[in-house]
């Protein structure tokens, strides 16, 4: 048997957001966000679900908070929903929102977890939507506005932030692929919802560094890998520009102040362009303290003429797949991280998210969930063999704590280490729980 021993430094944690589980949809005040709209439109989300109820997290955040404890996490990553806190966007804060993220913030501190707040996971209150979106600049000053009320909100007890998460989803796949809310397909709208998260999270890094000097700030963008079927140039290139356009799209501006000309180009000839003002890449590339880094697939790619894009169609590796389709590759986990710190350096990684998707039922009061257990133990030793490499790997946090609210998959599919009867409520933590909280504990784990 091997023994995979992860070095003392790791850090521990479990992530959520507000739309997937909190549910309270109407209650204390909250409004409308771009996804309550999107899951209520027919056809739109699996099922007809929405995130009316969720897993009900406003009511039951003590016993998920009980149940982080019990796993012995250090951190526990969620996120606020804008709408609740700001009903109208921008202007008069919600107190009872307010008080709802206070009482969580001073239960899980009580507890001795560590919060670390995501201000955007995606639910843009919808009267923002209204007058424009993240389409507009406008979004960006109201982003700031909320970013600057929850950092003096919380920031005294709340040290680790992360402004966006996933720009890509929020721009591309919201924006230009139609996927998620709110449902747009124009690759001109990708572009600019891309550029405009990317100025709000660079205008936010700068009001934390007065409003909160103690803290450490971040973004948390969503890799794969895809690589390339055959050393054939055209697949290379197939690949290249695929990952550049979830990765380097995101991160060059960040890290180096520029996007990267080959994308430019590709994007000019398809008549589209980044809206840049003057300023703008200064203000995003602020220096950060850290780089979430959320990491779920990967596959080889192989050049196709004329599909989509990139003219890149994936080949899956083999028959593994998890329950939602997505192919199982860690050691494409391996190669990303690799990759990231030889392009960018040095920047401490927290892998903000990583899981799997796999719909086991209570059975006997148990969840036996023993593919979930070996998709982690493949990652986290993929993860240890990039730390081994000098990546500086700060902290891993699994996705996710709880089943919920899967976006456009609706309820049927399922991330959580702790399963949900979306019903009742009730919470069964599942084999993988108990396995993670052993592997905390002993900062190990066996193959
Ligand atoms: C998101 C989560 C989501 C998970 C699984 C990420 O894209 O940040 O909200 O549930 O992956 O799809």
């Amino acid at each position: 048997m091997t023994t995979i021993q992860l070095p003392e430094s790791l850090k521990w944690g479990a992530a959520t957001a507000s739309y997937q589980i909190e549910g309270a949809a109407q209650e204390d005040g909250r409004t409308p966000s771009i996804w309550d709209t999107f899951s209520h439109t027919p056809g739109k989300v699996k099922n007809a679900d929405n995130g009316d109820h969720a897993c009900n997290s406003y009511h039951l955040y003590k016993e998920d908070v009980s149940h982080l404890k019990e796993l012995g996490v250090d951190m526990y990553r969620f996120s606020i929903s804008w709408s609740r806190v700001i009903p109208a966007g921008t202007g008069e804060v919600n107190e009872k929102g307010i008080a709802y993220y206070r009482n969580l913030i001073q239960e899980l501190i009580d507890n001795g977890i560590e919060p670390m707040i995501t201000l955007y996971h995606w639910d843009l209150p919808q009267v923002l939507q209204d007058a424009g979106g993240w389409e507009s600049r406008e979004t960006i000053d109201a982003f700031q506005e909320y970013a600057n009320t929850m950092f003096k909100e919380f920031g005294g007890q709340v040290k680790k932030w992360i402004t966006i998460n996933e720009p890509w989803c929020a721009s591309f796949l919201s924006n230009y692929l139609g996927v998620h809310a709110p449902g747009k397909q124009s690759l001109q709208a990708g572009i600019d919802v891309a550029h405009h998260l990317l100025v709000a999270h660079g205008k936010a890094v700068q009001s934390f560094r007065e409003l909160v000097p103690d803290g450490e700030i971040g973004y948390a963008p969503n890799v794969s890998w895809l690589e390339p079927y055959s050393p054939t140039e055209k697949d290379q290139a197939a690949c290249r520009l695929s990952m550049m356009f979830q990765k380097e799209w995101f991160m060059d501006p960040v890290f180096k102040g520029s996007y990267p000309e080959e994308l430019v180009q590709l994007f000019a000839k398809h008549h589209a362009e980044v809206p840049i003002e003057e300023g703008d890449l200064e203000i995003i590339s602020q220096p950060i303290d850290f780089m979430g880094i959320n990491y779920y697939t990967g596959s080889l790619g192989r050049y196709k003429e004329g599909a989509g894009l990139f003219e890149v169609e994936e080949v899956p590796l083999d028959e593994r797949r998890t329950d939602i389709g997505w192919p199982i590759y860690s050691e494409g986990f391996y190669k990303v991280l690799c990759n990231l710190h030889e392009t960018y350096g040095d920047v401490p990684i927290y892998i903000t998210e990583n899981g799997a998707c796999y719909n086991h039922e209570v059975e006997d009061g148990r969840v036996n969930d023993q593919e979930r257990i070996e998709y982690l133990k493949q990652h986290l030793t993929a993860l240890e063999r990039a730390m081994k490499a000098g990546v500086p790997i700060t902290g891993y946090i699994v996705w996710s704590l709880l089943d919920n609210f899967e976006w456009a998959e609706g309820y049927e599919k399922r991330f959580g280490i702790i399963h949900i009867d979306f019903d009742t409520f009730e919470r069964t933590r599942k084999d993988s729980f108990y396995w993670y909280r052993d592997t905390i504990r002993e900062q190990q784990f066996s193959l």
